[in-house]
């Protein structure tokens, strides 16, 4: 439960999500126009409501899996060391995968996530955030595709949590401390 009494400011509307995720998903089908073999990899829990919506406009056959890396705990700063506690049930050695991420931050979590599944060797391997904070980034990562590149923010909503607060939100808000 967070500890300080904050207030929500709406950043992102719930219909601006959704024209850019339809974009989004026009560029997504280009590149995996054809496949049959295609997962698609949630990163629990940010971007579970990112995921739904996001394969709900992709008219391919594809699977859906999900994996959960250690995130931020209660706080708002990122532990830098990134653990798995959540594997993936199936294999994708030889298959597409695009990994589904709802903020590159530091770019810890989806390097390690990226370079662990690369060690798998799909045959490709994608990634898509919904937002990207390039100034707070500490490792060379970025996203092949980016809904929003957002400035230092702390920000909730579409899944998006603060200390597991707010995800049911269905826009982006930044938060603003009030004490
Ligand atoms: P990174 O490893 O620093 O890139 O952080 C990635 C993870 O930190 C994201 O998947 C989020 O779970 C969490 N995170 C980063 N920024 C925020 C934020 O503004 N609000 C809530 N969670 C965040």
């Amino acid at each position: 439960m967070p500890t300080r009494p904050y207030v929500i400011d709406e950043m992102i509307s719930a219909k601006a999500i959704a024209a850019r995720i339809e974009a989004l998903c026009r560029e997504i089908q280009a590149e995996f126009e054809g496949t049959n073999k295609l997962t698609v990899v949630g990163l629990l829990r940010g971007s579970f409501v990112f995921i739904a919506d996001l394969v709900r406009e992709l008219d391919l056959p594809i699977e859906v899996d999900f994996l959960e890396a250690s995130s931020y705990g209660d706080g708002t700063e990122s532990s830098r060391e990134v653990r798995i506690l959540k594997d993936l049930r199936g294999a994708i050695e030889g298959r597409d995968v695009l990994v589904v991420e709802d903020i590159v931050d530091t770019g810890h979590t989806l390097h390690h996530v990226s370079n662990l599944l690369l060690s798998r060797e799909p045959a490709r391997l994608k990634t898509i955030a919904l937002l990207d904070k390039p100034s707070r980034r500490e490792v060379d990562m970025k996203a092949d595709w980016i809904g929003f590149e957002i400035p230092d923010e702390f920000v909730v909503g579409y899944g998006i949590d603060f200390a597991q607060r707010n995800r049911n939100l269905p826009f982006i808000g930044k938060v603003r401390f009030t004490s």
